[in-house]
């Protein structure tokens, strides 16, 4: 942990600044003059500009409160006090630090955003207290996507909250600690390194050109919502497909990967198995003995399993009245499902396709995380510009099939300032009422197991009120599909430069 003592110089205090200069003089290579009295303050800057007119190392932190009800308005009567031309040239870093007060006001974050493109030699510090346990999440979400220097607190702090909130949102910020020095007025600030892990992305995946690893397939397994969510998919299902009186019940599992999902079926139908034949197709090599040894120790041989790519078996749709897949990607058809699927899209009367329909969403967001590349992440510190708007669906099956799609979305920003990108996730219905998302994840059909899909864009400065509009497509070319988005007037994924979906 660096240290870096400094003194600090109270203008509260001016009575014994000069003592407390001295001792500054002794010990101390930084010099941080904190201010809550506007004409204190500006006493103790000409004190200091008189007494050592070379002095070059002073580090003037704002703090706004207690004067003018907190408002952020003080700060700009600061911005007067330290504008004077003896300080001009000097080295000094001026901090606006806010506190709880402040950081509870939409307002005043709409203040401050104005007042940074004027004054862009400020930087922005959080104060901290014992007290703040009134701070409004969702206002510390807005400030927390600014650049923040660090943040300040008292030695004893007593909510250890907060470094929770940063290390959740991996922001990497510096703490100045108050210390009280032994037998003087002034305290002395420390600073150390906060450690935040960077925000982790991926490329999406492509398993049906790059065959996934037993490791991922494990990570899959953990995600129980959905799990339990196709179980009952599956119960539903087949119950309705019972009614029907159909003598055999002839099921497909496209990609069973580690075999979670032929488990929840096979706990479904495991006490009536005359009534059903099930198949299973998988194309990942490594899956295969897994998959063999479970049918043969857990489900009494009784699924036929084929290795190799559905797309291999012509007038494989056969007469099926239950086809199952999980072939998803977070933004629902960038796995290729709609591609794979295709040869059942001929609907059938005795025919169930899980998942039945799904469909994507897009976001406006903005978000500090420096991300030039289509990626999949769980972004933890951005806040979005407006609500989201879908951009378009896939049911199974899909009578009037084509790959290509284009939509054009219109979102009204809602008090942004910046756009950085836009979220995307899917929506699905498995079937009848039983659905999995990725967006919500305080609702009952969250999955965890996907992290939505970001596109970025080259951030932009908007306006609350300013349309934001995007048009994106679905392209194809050969074996080759990919996503092309129009935003302001630049092309992004031209020709899919960043992100391809391969066929073959
Ligand atoms: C997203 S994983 C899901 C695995 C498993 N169903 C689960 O939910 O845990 C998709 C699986 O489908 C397989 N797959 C993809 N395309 C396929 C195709 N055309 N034919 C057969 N299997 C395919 C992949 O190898 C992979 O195991």
């Amino acid at each position: 942990m660096a240290r870096h003592n400094g003194l600090v110089v109270c203008a509260s205090s001016f009575s014994t600044i000069d003592k407390q200069y001295s001792q500054f003089e002794q010990n101390f290579k930084l010099l941080y003059l904190i201010n809550d009295n506007q004409d204190l303050f500006e006493n103790s800057l000409d004190y200091l500009l008189n007494k050592d007119p070379n002095w070059n190392r002073y580090t003037i932190i704002q703090t706004p409160t207690p004067v003018k009800d907190h408002k952020v308005e003080y700060v700009f009567e600061f911005h007067e006090v330290v504008s004077k031309p003896e300080l001009t040239n000097k080295d000094i870093n001026f901090y606006m630090i806010i506190d709880s007060t402040i950081i509870n006001s939409i307002e005043n974050w709409h203040k401050f955003n104005k007042f940074k493109r004027k004054f862009k030699d400020y930087s922005l510090a959080l104060k901290l207290s014992n007290e703040d346990d009134q701070i409004n999440k969702q206002y510390l979400d807005l400030w927390l996507t600014e650049a923040i220097s660090f943040i300040y607190v008292p030695n004893k702090i007593k909510s250890f909250e907060f470094f929770k909130i940063f290390q959740f949102k991996s922001i990497p910020i510096p703490l100045l600690i108050m210390e009280n020095a032994k037998d003087h007025e002034q305290v002395c600030l420390i600073k150390s390194q906060h450690r935040a892990s960077p925000q982790f992305y991926l490329k999406p995946l492509q398993p049906l050109v790059e065959n996934l690893s037993i490791g991922i397939y494990k990570q899959f397994e953990k995600d129980q919502t959905k799990y339990n969510q196709f179980a009952e998919a599956f119960e539903l299902a087949i119950n309705d497909l019972l009614l029907k009186k159909i003598p055999t019940i002839k099921i497909l599992l496209i990609g069973p990967g580690n075999g979670k999902l032929l488990t929840k079926l096979w706990n479904i139908i495991k006490t009536n198995l005359d009534k059903f034949e099930i198949d299973a197709i998988e194309k990942n090599p490594i899956c295969i003995g897994d998959l063999k040894d479970k049918n043969k120790k857990l489900w009494k041989s009784k699924i036929q399993l084929v290795e190799d790519d559905l797309r291999n078996l012509p007038g494989s749709e056969g007469d099926y009245n239950l086809v199952i897949s999980e072939l998803l990607g977070s933004f629902g058809d960038n796995e290729l499902c709609p591609e794979i699927l295709a040869q059942f899209n001929q609907p059938k009367p005795d025919l169930i396709m899980i998942p039945g329909d799904y469909t994507s969403y897009l976001q406006p967001i903005f978000t500090p995380v420096k991300l030039n590349t289509i990626a999949l992440i769980k972004l933890t510190n951005y806040y979005p510009n407006s609500d989201p708007q879908p951009v378009w669906e896939w049911q199974h099956p899909e009578p009037h099939f084509q790959s290509t799609k284009s939509k054009k979305l219109t979102f009204i920003n809602r008090y942004g300032y910046k756009v950085s990108g836009f979220l995307g996730w899917f929506n699905c219905t498995l079937y009848g009422h039983i659905n999995i998302q990725i967006h919500d994840d305080q609702a009952k059909d969250y999955c965890k197991s996907w992290f939505p899909i970001y596109f970025p864009v080259k951030p932009k400065h908007v306006k609350p009120g300013d349309n934001l509009v995007v048009e994106f497509h679905r392209k194809k070319r050969d074996d080759l599909i990919w996503y092309e988005y129009e935003f302001q007037g630049k092309l992004y994924n031209q020709n899919g430069c960043d992100y391809l979906m391969h066929l073959s």
